[in-house]
């Protein structure tokens, strides 16, 4: 029987709430396929780490993390700690060191998920957002000159590789390719006039290649009212780090809100651990009362699912979470619900197993 072997950080807030309830669906899955189970390590990481130790995760954290198949995170950030520290320390850190340079993002109105637009059917919300995950504007380049003087200075210097870019755009013509579906460039060439006209010379130049997929190309303004206004204009969607990075919290908004928003940060070459988190933070508001919403995570431990080959099982889960939704008994406040995390995570668990048996 194939074993996984799963790196937890479950991190800080509401992230080992979260995460302890995705890790009873992948189990539950595992123990339901008979061909596959996970083994999980769980590393204390995170801001309360940071308070006892002076770090977010250890300083060979990127080589304990290194042998795994993949990694599972919750969420990192709590007051007290700065949040530019605990996210670049550790999130980024790991982002970067393990070149998980494609973030993804499914942006589906899933059955039974509330949606704030009026007027819009289900099936008109159905994308994925292949976000840019190492460098343009989140490289971290640039200075500080003569803080706190009168003539102070930062300078925030986004990257545009020609290999970074290339690759992530590639990535997204496969996977257009792959699905049939259309590929949406966003960028915003007017304004950033060399970034983003690089992008689209480099979008074009790819595309060449790819004469079989259907392509359009927007300016990031416009492409957030369409998500308001006409989402069924996109499906596959490629974008920079920081564009995808809003405009994905804004498809978690039209697609059910943060409490079920998931994403991927993949390595396709495989050489280093992928890893898979809910996108939301770790919500200190609601932290420790036993009412985060779960679903992100389980969402998340599809994509998982589907990373290592089992998008059957992926599937299932997430019919899982739609009957969940659907039935409407068993749901946290943030859903309109009185039921705990940990109520809707076996919830979720005994909707898998009437999946399978019916
Ligand atoms: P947040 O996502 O933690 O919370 C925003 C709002 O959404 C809050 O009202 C919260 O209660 C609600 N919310 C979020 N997830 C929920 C869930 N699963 N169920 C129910 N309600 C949920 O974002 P915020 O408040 O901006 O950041 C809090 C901390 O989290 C900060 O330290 C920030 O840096 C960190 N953060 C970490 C991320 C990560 O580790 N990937 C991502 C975003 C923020
Ligand atoms: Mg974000």
């Amino acid at each position: 029987m194939k074993t996984y072997r799963i790196a937890v950080i479950s991190g800080d807030g509401i992230g080992p709430e979260v995460i302890a309830e995705g890790v009873k669906i992948l189990d539950r899955a595992a123990e339901l396929s008979g061909k596959f189970r996970f083994d999980f390590t769980y590393f204390p990481w995170g801001c309360e780490y940071y308070v006892k130790h002076g770090k977010m995760m250890d300083e060979d954290g990127l080589a304990q993390l290194a042998g795994f198949d993949a990694i599972y995170l919750g969420a990192v950030g709590y007051p007290g700690v700065p949040d530019h520290v605990s996210l670049w320390d550790l999130l980024l850190t790991i982002r970067k060191g393990f070149d998980q340079y494609v973030n993804l993002r499914p942006i589906q109105l899933l059955r039974g998920a509330p949606c704030p637009l009026a007027d819009v059917s289900r099936e008109s919300i159905d994308m994925l957002v292949i976000r840019e995950n190492s460098e343009g504007e989140y490289a971290g380049a640039g200075d500080w000159l003569f803080p706190g003087q009168e003539n102070e200075v930062v300078l925030q210097t986004g990257v545009f590789s020609r290999k970074g870019t290339e690759r992530i755009i590639r990535y997204a013509y496969e996977v257009a390719r792959a699905s049939g579906k259309t590929l949406t460039s966003i960028s915003k060439g007017n304004a950033l006039n060399y970034s983003m006209v690089f992008w689209d010379q480099i979008f074009a130049q790819v595309g060449k290649e790819y004469p079989d997929v259907e392509t359009a190309s927007y300016l990031v303004d416009a492409a957030s009212m369409f998500f308001v206004k006409e989402p069924e204009r996109f499906q596959i969607v490629v974008t920079s780090n920081l564009f995808g990075d809003i405009l994905t919290d804004l498809g978690a908004a039209i697609a059910g809100g943060m409490g079920l928003a998931a994403g991927a940060n993949i390595n396709p070459e495989r050489k280093y651990p992928s890893m898979f988190e809910p996108i939301h933070g770790s919500a200190p508001d609601i932290a420790g009362k036993g009412i985060a919403n779960p679903l992100a995570a389980v969402w998340s431990a599809s994509q998982m699912l589907d990373f290592f080959g089992h998008e059957d099982w992926g599937r299932q889960v997430l019919s899982a979470i739609e009957e969940v939704m659907v039935q409407k008994t068993v749901l946290t406040p943030d859903m309109g619900g009185t039921s705990t995390t940990s109520e809707v995570g076996d919830a979720v668990r005994s909707a898998l197993g009437n999946l399978i048996r019916s």
